[in-house]
Parts: structure tokens; C-alpha cells; sequence
């Protein structure tokens, strides 16, 4: 192309940024001198934002749990599993006081044949996957209320990732 016809392409696109720019300061001018004044509106537009932001934040948190047990040490999830043994086998059918959790990640939530529930876990979840175990062994009782599960709960996300990375090798 020539000179002159490159000339006016960027001519143009500077024309339209200075409108961008003008129609930008306008905007903000008359947002500015709003009834209401400026230090108001200017802060209900930044509790907005950070209203988004923490939306943000769960979802990722959700998303993080999966990407925790992805990234998990099954070996150390054994570990952590002797805070359930005194109720729970790991054998196929072998229930204790609690039922057995051979294949229980994605298992069907209260579906041990012939152990006694308390329904309170059907109440609140369907199949046992990654986050709703998350939840339930962060705190049993809160998460599920009413739940005859004893214990007191898992406060550390690394132990529940490794302990669900572990639960998955077992029967899945
Ligand atoms: C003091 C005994 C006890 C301990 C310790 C315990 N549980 Fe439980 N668990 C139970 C009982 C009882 C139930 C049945 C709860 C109900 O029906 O409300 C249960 C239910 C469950 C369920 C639901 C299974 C299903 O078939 O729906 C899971 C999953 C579970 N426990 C995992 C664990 C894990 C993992 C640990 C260790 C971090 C643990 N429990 C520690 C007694 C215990």
C-alpha cells in the first residue's frame, strides 16, 4: 500500500480512539457528579466488584478440590485413613459400625444393602463424588445434620485430598 493510504488508516483508527477515550471521560464525568456525590457511588462500584470476586473465589475453590485430589498422595491418604477404621472396612460387604467404603467414591450416597442409616446423608447428597465428600468429612455433623457418623471431621484440605485420592483406588 501506499503511504498516503496508510496515513489515513491510522488517521482513522487514532480518530477513533480519541472518541473511545473522550466518550469514556464523558461517562465517568457523569457518573461522578451523580446526586448521590462521589465518594458514595464510587464505593457501591467497588462492592460490586468485590462481590464478583468472591463469587470467583468458591467456584474456584470446587474447582480446586478436584485439582487437590488430582495432584493427591494416595500413600498419605492411607495414612489418613486410620481415622475411619475403627468404623469402616475397606472389604466389599464388611460393615462395622459405619458401612463399608470399598468402591465409595462415586457410589451411590446410603446404598450398603443391609446397613441400617440414618438417612440424614441421602438428605443432602445423591453419589459420593470427590466434593461431596469434600464437604461431609470436612464436618460431618454440620454438613449432613442428624448423620450417626461420629467423628469430628478432617480440617485440613490436603488430608481429605489424599484420603479421596486413596478412597478412588480402592474398588473403582
Ligand atoms: C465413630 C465411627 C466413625 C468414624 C470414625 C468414621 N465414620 Fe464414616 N460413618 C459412620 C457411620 C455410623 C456412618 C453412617 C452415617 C449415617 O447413616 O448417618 C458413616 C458413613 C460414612 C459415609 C457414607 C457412606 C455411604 O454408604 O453413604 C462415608 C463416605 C464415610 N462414613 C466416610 C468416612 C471416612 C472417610 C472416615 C474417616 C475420615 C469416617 N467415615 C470416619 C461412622 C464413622
Amino acid at each position: 500500500m501506499d503511504t498516503m493510504t496508510f496515513t489515513k488508516i491510522i488517521g482513522g483508527f487514532c480518530g477513533a480512539l480519541l472518541i473511545f477515550l473522550l466518550g469514556n471521560w464523558a461517562a465517568e464525568t457523569l457518573y461522578h457528579v451523580g446526586p448521590s456525590g462521589h465518594g458514595e457511588e464510587h464505593a457501591a462500584g467497588y462492592e460490586i466488584a468485590v462481590d464478583v470476586e468472591e463469587e470467583d473465589a468458591g467456584e474456584e475453590e470446587e474447582v480446586d478440590f478436584a485439582a487437590l485430589v488430582a495432584a493427591a498422595d494416595s500413600a498419605k491418604g492411607e495414612k489418613v485413613f486410620g481415622k475411619c477404621k475403627a468404623c469402616h472396612k475397606l472389604e466389599d460387604g464388611a460393615n462395622g459400625t459405619g458401612p463399608h467404603l470399598f468402591g465409595v467414591v462415586d457410589r451411590a450416597v446410603g446404598s450398603v444393602a443391609g446397613y441400617g442409616y440414618s438417612g440424614a446423608l441421602v438428605a443432602v447428597a445423591d453419589v459420593w463424588d470427590a466434593d461431596h465428600l469434600n464437604g461431609f468429612l470436612a464436618n460431618p455433623k454440620s454438613y449432613a445434620p442428624g448423620t450417626k457418623m461420629g467423628f469430628a471431621g478432617l480440617k485440613n484440605v490436603d488430608d481429605r485430598a489424599n484420603l479421596v485420592a486413596y478412597l478412588a483406588t480402592i474398588g473403582n
